[in-house]
Order: structure tokens, then C-alpha cells, then sequence
């Protein structure tokens, strides 16, 4: 029955448009497609574009004070769309999810009274109802609490048609919430301590998207390597997790993400190498090279214990390509702090790492400390930073011309006959290749690089990743 406009008493509903429009972080992207999955049974039909939409859902994110001025802009501009709806007879739903929802709740109709909804990631689930609601012209309908069921239960699986239309990628939510308190982030007050889901939960998840033609998988948690699910014989670790995911046919590509340094144990590090199906790239943010500021932050670990763990997985798995987030113009942060960091970045040669400047977020413990570092040291250090991260990415790029890498065909290119799939290292790959290879894992030789993505040709007749042993050429390029 899913997805079927048919309600429960056999009438057919009205088939309503839906446009959700996804802020942040991967749990969002993963969250959007829940929030339309749960509604395709109450006729709601995903458009690409907020026009003609009946149901508009922003699914927003407030890590960084821009990420949620975002919202308010985009809110203005439908503002403008709903009254000249309005003008022709027809009513906009506006709706407010994710973290900025969670984290000023009724605040934001106060602020844009456009909204007719406010809903948390904790409880989305509860959208039917509260359409239902908003449907009867209740106004100013908030909900944010951490209900006591647990969201994933009342949640649907997507139908085989949604599947494929969104790829042959795919993400699972294995974990939510945060214990870490690092004093410069919001995720601990918006998405709630840490939880794990069950294993049979999460397979059931993977072999449904494998059975739909998805043959890569992220799973994703805000400190997804904290995993600590329930399964057969009790409480399973991320790299159990990870074993028993890579024997359900047809994935081909494994990853996951974010992880905490801290939690990087001997299960993961041997699931690195043991799992050919496990992507040897890997996300594994630092924020700052400084033992100072590390300390500041909260992180737990020093510059040392984060090299220690690198060294242990590239021991496991020598190919090993590191990519990471940074933090710049924390409170107190110095020249001298700063350098540590520009230091770190040539240490380990990361492949590629997102860079930050430092954002007071209400509430946490970073907005309040003295010693605010000024905007515009922030924005030169950024630059001086975003400099050394672009030229290591750019002499990995360069590393990787003349290897032979397994890609995943994931769609048409920008050219003619092309095809972009994806590297082991996440780098795109533009080839010429026919469209019955989308979908399947092909020998690449690499031949060229432009900006972030490489060019290739085809090496030789398509095979299953799971069968050959990924990257065999590459093991000096990670390193
Ligand atoms: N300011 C700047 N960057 C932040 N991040 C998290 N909180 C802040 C903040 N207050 C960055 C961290 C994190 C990434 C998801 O966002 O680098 O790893
Ligand atoms: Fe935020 Fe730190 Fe938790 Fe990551 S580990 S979500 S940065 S508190």
C-alpha cells in the first residue's frame, strides 16, 4: 500500500505537490527523504521546485549562524509565493523542520509569520497529524518536544520507485545525537543525546535499498562511530555493524560518517581491513592542530592521540585518504594556534577538508568565552587555510593520474555519452561510458584531473567491486 493515494477508508485522496527543501548536513538530506516517504501515503507527491508547491518544508539547519540566516531569506521569498498564491485561490503550507526548528521553536512564526508549521527532527514523524491539524486552520502549530517513541518506528520505508529515482547512493541513519558537548557546537541542544538504532532495523533498511538497486551506503550519525545498537548477542559496535552490512548483496561501496577520533576503536580499525567493500576514504575531523585549543574545545583528545589514530588505520589500510573539519577563530585562538593547524594540514596531507570560521552559537559555552577572536583575522586565516587544503587536494588529485580505480556509474555527465560516477576517494569522475553501466562498479584508468573531479576511460569490461579487491593500484596514494 505505500505510497498509494488510496486513505484507509478507500476514498482517493487529492494529490497534493510537496517540496522539501534540505539544509546542512547528510542526517538532513537523509531526514528530507523520510518527511516525503511518510507523506507519499497522504498523496503528497515530490516536485523538484517551490513553485506550484502545496506543501513547502525547509529542513534547516543551525550550525553556523549563516546556515540559519539562510532560512529567513528563503522564507521572505515565500512569503511573496503564498500571497500571490493566495491572490489565485490557493493555499501554501509552509512548514519550518530540523535543527533551527528544534532550537528556536515558536520564535520563528513570531519572526515570519508565513509559517503555519514548526516540527524538530525528534518528532517528524508526527507531520500527518499535524498537517491534519493545520488543514483545520489551527495556527502557530509548534512541535519540538523529544517524544518518548522513538520516530523510526512510525517512519516508512521508501517504495522501490523513490528508491530508484534517487540513485544508486543512499543514506541510512544508524545513530542521532550527540554526548561530546564540544563548547563551540549546537548539535547536543538541537538533535538531543546520543542513540543508536537497532541492527535488524538498520538491515532491513539496507537490504530494502539494495533490493531497490542502491549499491552504495553511508551510514550517518552526528558521532556515527559512537554506534552502539542492539542486535543477536547484544550491543554491536560500529565495525560489527559495518561486517555484517557489507554481506548483504548488491552493496558494493560502504562508508560512513562523521566520526569522533575518540571513538575510533580496534573493531573500526580492523573492519578497515578486513571490509573490501569500505571506502578507503575516510572523514575524520580534528577542528584545530593546537593542544590549546583542542582543550578549549572540549575535544578530548590531543594533536598526538589524533596522529597515533591515523598511523593505526593506515597500518590496517594503507590507501587510507583522510578528509576533515576545521575551525578557525575559535575564542582565543593565536597566530601560534593557528600555525599548529596549518601544520597539521601538511602533516597528514589530507585528500580534502571542509574549513570554518569560528560561529557563536546561542547556548553553548564558546559564545560566552572572552577572547572572541575579530572577523577579519577569522576570514584571512580562513583564506591562509582553505590555500593549504586546495593544494594537498590538488597534489592527490594529481597522485591519482594513470591509477586504475573502481567506480560507481551514478548518472549521465555534462557531455554526450558521459557518465560521472565516483572514486573509492568520493572525487568525481567524468567518462565516456555506455548508460547500462549506471549503476554498476567499472574499472577507470584515470587519465586527467580539472578542479575537484577526475576524467577517465574505461579499463576494461565492468566487474563487481565486491568481487576484486578495491584500488589494488593505489596503495601509495593514500599515504
Ligand atoms: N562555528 C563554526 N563551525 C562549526 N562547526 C560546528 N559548530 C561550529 C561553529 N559554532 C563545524 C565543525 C563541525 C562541522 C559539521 O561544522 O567543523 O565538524
Ligand atoms: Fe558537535 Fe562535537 Fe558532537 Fe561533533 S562531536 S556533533 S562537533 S558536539
Amino acid at each position: 500500500m505505500r505510497g498509494d493515494p488510496l486513505t484507509r477508508t478507500g476514498r482517493m485522496k487529492d494529490r497534493r505537490k510537496l517540496y522539501v527543501k534540505s539544509y546542512g548536513c547528510q542526517m538532513n538530506a537523509y531526514d528530507s527523504h523520510r518527511m516525503a516517504d511518510l507523506l507519499a501515503p497522504e498523496g503528497y507527491v515530490e516536485t523538484g521546485v517551490p513553485e506550484g508547491a502545496d506543501l513547502v518544508i525547509l529542513n534547516t539547519c543551525h550550525i553556523r549562524e549563516k546556515a540559519a540566516e539562510k532560512v529567513y531569506s528563503e522564507l521572505g521569498r515565500l512569503r511573496v509565493m503564498k500571497q500571490e498564491a493566495a491572490r489565485d485561490g490557493r493555499r501554501i503550507t509552509v512548514a519550518v523542520a530540523g535543527c533551527v526548528a528544534q532550537a528556536e521553536g515558536a520564535e520563528i512564526i513570531r519572526r515570519a509569520p508565513v509559517v503555519d508549521l514548526v516540527v524538530g527532527p525528534q518528532s517528524y514523524h508526527r507531520l500527518p497529524e499535524l498537517l491534519a491539524r493545520e488543514a483545520r486552520r489551527e495556527s502557530g502549530i509548534v512541535e519540538t518536544a523529544f517524544p518518548v517513541e522513538d520516530k523510526f518506528g512510525f517512519l516508512a520505508l521508501p517504495s522501490k520507485a523513490a528508491t530508484r529515482a534517487r540513485g544508486v547512493t543512499a543514506f541510512v541513519t544508524v545513530q542521532e545525537g550527540c554526548d561530546k558537548f564540544c563548547t563551540f557546537c549546537v548539535v547536543p541542544y538541537t538533535r538531543g543525546v546520543e542513540v543508536s538504532r537497532p541492527v535488524g532495523k538498520i538491515l532491513d533498511e539496507v537490504q530494502n535499498l539494495a533490493d531497490a538497486g542502491v549499491r552504495e551506503i553511508t551510514l550517518i550519525g552526528q558521532n556515527v562511530n559512537a554506534y552502539h545498537g542492539e542486535g543477536p548477542g547484544g550491543v554491536w559496535s560500529l565495525g560489527r555493524l559495518l561486517r555484517r552490512v557489507a554481506e548483504i548483496p548488491g552493496i558494493v561501496r560502504l562508508r560512513y560518517s562523521t566520526s569522533h577520533p575518540c571513538d575510533v576503536d580496534d573493531d573500526l580499525i580492523a573492519a578497515h581491513r578486513d571490509l573490501p567493500q569500505l571506502s578507503p576514504q575516510l572523514h575524520l575531523p580534528v577542528q584545530s592542530g593546537s593542544d590549546r585549543i583542542l582543550d578549549a574545545m572540549n575535544r578530548r583528545h590531543t594533536r598526538a592521540d589524533y596522529l597515533r589514530t591515523i598511523d593505526r588505520l593506515r597500518a590496517a589500510r594503507p590507501d587510507l585518504a583522510l578528509t576533515s573539519d576545521f575551525i578557525v577563530g575559535f575564542p582565543g585562538e593565536t597566530e601560534d594556534d593557528f600555525s599548529d593547524t596549518l601544520s597539521l594540514v601538511n602533516d597528514v596531507g589530507y585528500s580534502d577538508s571542509f574549513s570554518f570560521k569560528y560561529s557563536q552559537r546561542p547556548g553553548t559555552p564558546g559564545a560566552t568565552m572572552t577572547e572572541q577572536v575579530p572577523e577579519e583575522v577569522k576570514s584571512e586565516r580562513l583564506a591562509r587555510l582553505q590555500a593549504a587544503i586546495k593544494r594537498h587536494q590538488a597534489a592527490f588529485n594529481a597522485r591519482c593520474v594513470g591509477c586504475d580505480f573502481d567506480v560507481l556509474m551514478e548518472k549521465r555527465g555534462r557531455d554526450a555519452g558521459q557518465l560521472t560516477g565516483r572514486s573509492p576517494y568520493l572525487q568525481p569522475v567524468q567518462v565516456m561510458a555506455p548508460q547500462d553501466l549506471i549503476g554498476r562498479m567499472v574499472s577507470v584508468t584515470i587519465t586527467g584531473t580539472i578542479a575537484n573531479s577526475l576524467f577517465g576511460v574505461l579499463a576494461d569490461t565492468p566487474r563487481i567491486a565486491a568481487e576484486s579487491r578495491v584500488a589494488q593500484s593505489f596503495a601509495a596514494v593514500g599515504a
